[in-house]
């Protein structure tokens, strides 16, 4: 019975710390922008469906985009950078607000 006691024990330590790692790496669920525009809501799980981290995340790190765009001249404004990402992708696959009241909510 102890032996099955400590067995159940470390596989729950392991699921514990493999669902810590997996949350750690993939992200928040949701993120929420709020410019003077109006919040724009951006549900960051369903869009990981979608397509691979790497054409959001072109770099190949997840650093924050305002950490570049904004601070490196080479890169596109931040809202530039925002924009040309979500509008294009929706755009192409007709799927997906386009119209700014559509994202930027009041
Ligand atoms: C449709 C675009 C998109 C896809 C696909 C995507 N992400 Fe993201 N992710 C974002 C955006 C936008 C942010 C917020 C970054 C910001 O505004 O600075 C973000 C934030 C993150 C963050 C937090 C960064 C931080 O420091 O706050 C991590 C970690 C992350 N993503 C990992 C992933 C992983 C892993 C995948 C693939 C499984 C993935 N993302 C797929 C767009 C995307
Ligand atoms: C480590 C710095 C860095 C980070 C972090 C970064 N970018 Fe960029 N990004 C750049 C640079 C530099 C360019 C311009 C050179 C290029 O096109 O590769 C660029 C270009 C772009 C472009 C224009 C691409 C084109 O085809 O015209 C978009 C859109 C973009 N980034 C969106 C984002 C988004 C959204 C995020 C956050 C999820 C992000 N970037 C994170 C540095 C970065
Ligand atoms: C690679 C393609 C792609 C990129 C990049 C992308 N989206 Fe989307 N987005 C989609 C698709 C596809 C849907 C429709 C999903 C559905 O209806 O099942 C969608 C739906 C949405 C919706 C409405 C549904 C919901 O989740 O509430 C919002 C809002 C949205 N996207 C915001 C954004 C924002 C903000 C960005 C940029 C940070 C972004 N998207 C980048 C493909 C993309
Ligand atoms: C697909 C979603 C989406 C659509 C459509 C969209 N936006 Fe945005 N917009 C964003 C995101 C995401 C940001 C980045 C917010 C941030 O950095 O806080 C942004 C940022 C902005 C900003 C900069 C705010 C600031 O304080 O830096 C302005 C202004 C803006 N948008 C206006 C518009 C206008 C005008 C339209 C229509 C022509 C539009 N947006 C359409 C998602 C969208």
């Amino acid at each position: 019975m102890k032996k099955v006691m400590s067995l159940l024990t470390a596989t729950f330590l392991i699921l514990a710390v493999a669902t810590f790692i997996i949350a750690a790496t993939t992200g928040p669920e949701e993120i929420k922008y709020t410019p003077k525009m109006g919040t724009v809501t951006f549900n960051h799980t369903a869009h990981q469906g979608q397509t691979d981290c790497a054409t959001c995340h072109h770099t190949g790190d997840y650093a924050q985009c305002k950490s570049c765009h904004g601070v490196d001249s080479t890169a596109p404004k931040a809202k530039e950078a925002y924009h040309k990402m979500c509008k294009n992708c929706h755009k192409e696959l007709k799927k997906g607000p386009t119209k700014c009241k559509e994202c930027h909510i009041k």
